[in-house]
Parts: structure tokens; sequence; C-alpha cells
């Protein structure tokens, strides 16, 4: 030890942290449950009995599915370690849904199980060289972890006019700038923030982009199941098999995100070698999933008829929500609102009130977020860099979960709506804050523009 330092100077020293971590902004779902905790307190000083509008969390509202609650009592002594790749019948299982759902061929040795999605992805952009491409708007989950990884990467900011897809031509001009160095893009079909649901044509234009320009791409498809007419989904594992990383996991169609489990179809260009870095860097980080958990999601992943009727009925209801509650949102003079056809967001678009927002002291989209759960208004919504927005575009993801989901469900099956009437009764009855929620915000947007 050196001898100008003692023991005690040392013992009083702060713990330093790494650059990369202070880089990192916190996680969107940590980072609202903070802004909503703030703004309570503050209410709560106020006098105020806080309870707030919340269209920021997007969990799916329904129960864990009857026979995965089931599987996993049984699966319960399975406590032996198990493969890093996820264990031999789980991956038959998986290959076999995506067979049957997308149509996707993969060999049960081309897929590997994480513990969700966001592991999984996070890999890939670890073991993938070259640079990232991350549509805006996105999901948070992207881009903290490049920034934790030092990895370059390049924003491609997507056009509203063309529903916040990604353009052929505007990818092929944007990657010229590579030169056929290899890179990586995420896309997320059905997208979370926006809704938007790619046709299988689009995706196949994409993917000759990206097959002249070397650009490898990570498939989230972790809303595919809840696309609203399902016949409308396409997987990139079927048009660009040979340069797509397919992930998708119980997170979100069957309403799991505790459970942890995720699965990815590594492309069919993918050698041995490069399997085994999958598997290798798998091992170093996480080791593999619980192995109670991934025995009983194979009774989720093989032919079951109460799972495929969750899935009807779930997808419905996000259907019937989002539908209803986007038009509504769309009617409030000064926002511009995406139609969602799959997942439980969608996009709305505040710049046409830029110069009232500046005026009301609202400096860019972070404050967005702020301003609309500031007392009396309680709106909370994801805005900002939360979405990779550009601080000066004032736009919000919208979730529309907040409701009791096993009641809707139940509600559902006993009597299924049959047409546009009975479907905005049904929001009506099963999603009543979500509707004042929207009272709210029109309060809001008077307040602003006064
Ligand atoms: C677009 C998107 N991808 C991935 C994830 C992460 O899912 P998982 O729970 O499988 O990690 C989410 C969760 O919110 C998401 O919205």
């Amino acid at each position: 030890m050196s001898e100008e330092i003692t023991p005690n100077e040392l013992t009083a020293r702060k713990i330093e942290i790494e650059q990369h971590v202070q880089a990192i902004k916190m996680p969107d779902n940590l980072a609202i449950a903070l802004m909503v905790a703030k703004h309570r307190k503050n209410c709560n000083d106020e006098g105020c009995p806080f309870d707030y509008y919340a269209f920021a969390f997007g969990q799916s509202p329904f129960h864990v599915p009857p026979p995965l609650v089931k599987a996993l009592g049984k699966s319960a002594e399975k406590g032996h370690y198990s493969d890093a790749e996820g264990i031999p019948q789980l991956r038959e299982a998986v290959a076999g849904f995506n067979k049957r759902w997308f149509g996707i061929d993969a060999d049960p040795d081309r897929i590997v199980i994480g513990p969700g999605t966001k592991d999984l992805i996070h890999l890939i952009f670890d073991i993938v060289s070259g640079g990232a491409i991350l549509p805006s708007p996105s999901w948070i989950g992207y881009s903290p972890q490049i920034k934790l990884l030092e990895k370059h990467f390049h924003i491609l900011h997507l056009n509203p006019d063309n529903d916040y897809k990604i353009e052929p031509s505007q990818l092929h001009d944007f990657a010229k700038q590579f030169s056929g160095e290899q890179h990586v893009m995420v896309i997320n079909n059905p997208h979370n923030p926006t809704g938007v649901v790619y046709s299988r044509g689009e995706l196949e234009e994409i993917a000759d982009v990206c097959r002249v320009n070397n650009i490898l791409v990570i498939a989230d498809e972790i809303y595919a199941i809840t696309t609203y007419n399902f016949d409308d989904f396409t997987s990139m594992g079927v048009v660009y098999p040979e340069g797509s990383f397919v992930t998708n996991g119980l997170s979100k169609d069957r309403s799991s995100g505790g459970y942890r489990l995720g699965s990815c179809i590594l492309p069919e260009k993918c050698s041995k070698k490069d399997s085994d870095a999958f598997k290798k860097v798998a091992a170093t980080i996480y080791t593999y999933v619980s192995t109670p958990t991934q025995f009983a999601a194979i009774d989720v992943y093989n032919p079951n008829d109460e799972i495929d009727e969750y899935f009807e009925i779930t997808r419905n209801i996000h259907r019937i929500i989002g539908t209803h509650l986007s038009a509504e949102f769309g009617k409030i003079d000064g926002l511009k609102v995406t139609t969602p056809h799959g997942g439980f967001y969608f996009f709305v678009d505040f710049n046409e009130l830029k110069d009232d927002l500046k005026r009301k002291d609202v400096p860019d989209s972070n404050a967005l977020g702020h301003s609309l759960i500031d007392h009396p208004f309680h709106f909370a919504c994801v805005t900002g860099d939360a979405c990779l927005l550009d601080p000066d575009d004032y736009g919000a993801r919208i979730a529309f979960v907040d409701y009791n989901g096993k009641q809707a469900y139940d509600n559902y099956k006993a009597d299924p709506p049959s047409n546009e009437a009975e479907d905005i009764e049904f929001v009506k009855k099963n999603a009543p804050k979500m509707l004042n929620g929207i009272e709210s915000l029109k309060k809001w947007v008077e307040f602003i523009r006064s």
C-alpha cells in the first residue's frame, strides 16, 4: 500500500463508477416509476389525492395463461443446471412454434433461449462487430445497451408521413456512408412505440437494401402474435433468413414478462463458429434461463388450444381498445396520432403545439412528459430520450393497458363484441379510466394553448 494514503483515507473514498455506465440513462420502467413517485410526492405536499392516468408503462394487462402456471408447478423439481443455449426440448418446441405461426424454417440448432429478448438483443449487439443502426422513434431498450457496450451507432429518423416506417430508399442513401462495412439494424415489428405493422412487400424491399449494404437485422418481433389482423404479419425470418436474428418471447403475447424467457433464431448464414460464440457469451453473462421456467415454457410453445384461444381473445381486446383510443386522441386539435395494427402502443406527435409549448416553458420533449404529469393533469406517458427522439421533436408513446385485463378477458369471452358500436361499449365498460385520461389530455392542450 502507498505510504502517503492511510487506510482511513482509502475507506473514506467514494466508489468510482465507470464512464460508460455514467453515460447511460435509467431504463424507462425505472425512470417512469421515479417520475411518477416524484410527482405523487409533490402533489401530496399540496394536499392533492394523487392518482394518475397510466399511459406510460408497457406491460400486458392480462393474466399469465393457465397452462403456463400449471406447467411451472409441475417443473418445480427440475433443479439441475442446463445448457447455455437452452434445453433441447424447449428449442424444439420453439422451432415448431415459429414454423406453425410464422412459417419460419429453423432447425433447433439455430435457436438460443435467453432470459428475455432484452438480454438476447444485448448479446447480439455484443457479438456482432460493426456499428448499429437504430430507427427513431424506438423502444428505449436498445440505445442504453449500445452505450454500455461502447458500440458505435447511428440514428435513422423515421418519416411521420410514411407512418414511421423505414423507407428502403432512405435506408439505402443512409447506408452509403458505411461503404459496405457490416452494420446491424433493429427492425421492431409490430413497432413499439407507433403500433405500425410492415407488409410483406415492405419487408422484402428493406431486406434487399440490407443485402446490398451488408446490414444484418435484429428482428425484434416480441409483439408479432398480437398483430390485430394476424394474416398481416410477416416475419423478417422468412424474407431475410440469411441475415436476421429473430427475437421473441413470453413477455407480451403470453403476458409473462416476469418469467424472463425469450428466444432468438440465429441467421441462416451463421456458421458453427458464430453460434458457438453466441453460446460462449451467453454462458459468460447469464449462464442460462432457470431450468424450471424452461421446462414450463415447453407447454406454451407446443400446440395448445387454450393458448390459441388466449392469443385470439387478447389480440382482439388490444385491437378494440387501441383502435378506439387512438381515434379519440386523434380528434384532439393539435395532435397527430398513429393507428395501431399490433401491440399496445400508439404514438402522438405534439409538434403542431411546439410554439405554445416553448411559450409555456416546455423547452423539449423530455420536459413534455413532466408537463403532462404535472398537477392537475396527471397524465403519464413516455417522451423524449426514452423514445430516442431529438429534444426538439415533441412526441409521446401511449401505452393503452391501464385496465383489469382478467376481467376484460372474461367479459370478452362471455359476450364478444361483434361490431364497432359494441366495441365502443366494450371500451367504456372495461377501460373507463383511460377514457377519463383523454379528458385530462384535452384540458392540458387547452392549458398549453391558453
Ligand atoms: C420492443 C420491445 N422489445 C423487447 C422488449 C423486452 O422484452 P423481454 O421482456 O422479452 O426482455 C420490450 C419490452 O417492453 C419491447 O417493448
